[in-house]
């Protein structure tokens, strides 16, 4: 164990607060619990509730911080194939930029994750109305989606690097009909992994598609583009949309196509022929249920590898398009155009309307459960 990981282990108290600000859980790091690690940090306020900032540390040394205010990812620390720690999420580092109204870096989204067409649907004879907040549609929940609340924290397992992240939506919130009960727990694994799992209840009828929305740069660097990241996509079709990025409903081979990801492309290759970039859901082959893998990525010059696995049916791959160096690093980079890009495990966009599309309504008595899990290595 090399100097800095030791002296992570003699960190301090941990305590994760729920909104009355009482404690959940309280773990002292003794020197016998030299183990995996979870520590909590203030990081601010704001809608009146303070904001913390967990850290988790698996035996490996890998770290992982997210914060209760979007169930964020805020970095991901690891090794590249020299050894040289760096952190493969892009994204800012204070909530104060985090409030700035970013492009979802990292952050927990729902209640429905990608967009809903017209901003509108109809559920058992009536019709609700959203908020739209992308063009004439809705993106990511609405106004204030999930990525926008302070969430309550709790340190749910002594012995693994895991937090959970809960609240409730309420009923009427951002046009969505049932008060929603939604927790999400982030573990990091001794395996180099995140695993997500996602949970949500609901006292009426309701659309619920979750995901988070980390973006991905493997160098550890936003100055080198993801074009000549490599990715492989287990899906033979993919969900073609409209000029405003809503699926027509068509599923459409990829075969012959630049979204044919079946073999390892790099995302720089066929990029040209997509307008506007790749912005899209892929049919995976899993078809969802069961947790299988689904994509991966890899870096030729840090040697990193990212799996991903999942039990839903479909993955966005948004190659950071719309970025636009507006946010910084914590390295102080420019997170510009194609400088990270997003692998969100999804059910299909506008789904709600889409009745061939697999069903995304949650009733009560039912529970939502999903589960991704990021896996990083070397190579
Ligand atoms: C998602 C969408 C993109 C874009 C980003 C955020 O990935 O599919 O079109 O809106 O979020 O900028």
């Amino acid at each position: 164990m090399n100097q800095t990981i030791t002296a992570f282990f003699i960190t301090i108290a941990i305590a994760a607060c729920n909104d009355n600000g009482t404690k959940t859980n309280t773990m002292n790091t003794s020197a016998a619990q030299t183990v995996n690690h979870v520590s909590a940090m203030p990081w601010g306020e704001t809608d009146g509730r303070k904001v913390q900032l967990f850290t988790l540390v698996n035996q490996k040394g890998d770290s992982v911080s997210i914060t209760s205010y979007g169930g964020t990812l805020v970095s991901w620390t690891s090794a590249d194939r020299s050894g040289v720690r760096s952190s493969i999420l892009a994204g800012p580092s204070t909530l104060e930029q985090f409030l700035s109204r970013p492009p979802y870096f990292g952050a927990i989204i729902g209640r429905y994750g990608n967009r809903i067409g017209g901003a509108s649907f109809t559920l058992d004879g009536k019709k609700y109305t959203l908020p739209a907040n992308d063009g004439p549609n809705t993106l990511h929940g609405g106004i204030k989606g999930f990525d926008k609340m302070v969430w309550d924290a709790a340190i749910p397992d002594s012995t693994r690097p895991s937090v959970t992240f809960s609240m409730v939506s309420a009923d009427g919130d951002q046009g969505f009909p049932g008060n929603l009960k939604v927790s999400v727990r982030y573990t990091l694994t001794d395996e180099n992994e995140i695993r997500i799992n996602y949970e949500a209840v609901t006292d009426k009828a309701t659309p619920v598609n979750l995901t988070n929305h980390a973006y991905f740069n493997l160098t550890g660097d936003v100055k080198n583009l993801v074009l000549d990241h490599s990715l492989t996509i287990n899906a033979d079709s993919y969900t073609p949309v409209s000029a405003t990025l809503i699926p027509t409903g068509v599923i459409a081979p990829v075969e012959g196509t630049p979204f044919d990801f079946r073999a390892a492309h790099k995302i720089g290759e066929r990029i040209e022929q997509v307008k506007g970039g790749y912005d899209h859901n892929w049919v995976l082959n899993s078809k969802g249920g069961k947790l299988v893998k689904v994509a991966e990525l890899t870096d030729a010059a840090s040697g990193r590898k990212l799996e991903v696995m999942t039990t839903e049916p479909g993955i966005q791959f948004y190659s950071g398009n719309f970025l636009d160096g507006k946010f910084k690093t914590a390295a102080g980079s420019l997170i510009t155009k194609h400088s990270a890009l997003c692998l969100e495990t999804q059910h299909f966009p506008d789904s709600p309307n889409k009745p061939g599309f697999p069903n995304t309504i949650l009733q009560p008595g039912q529970t939502y459960q999903s589960e991704t899990v990021y896996r990083l290595s070397v190579q």
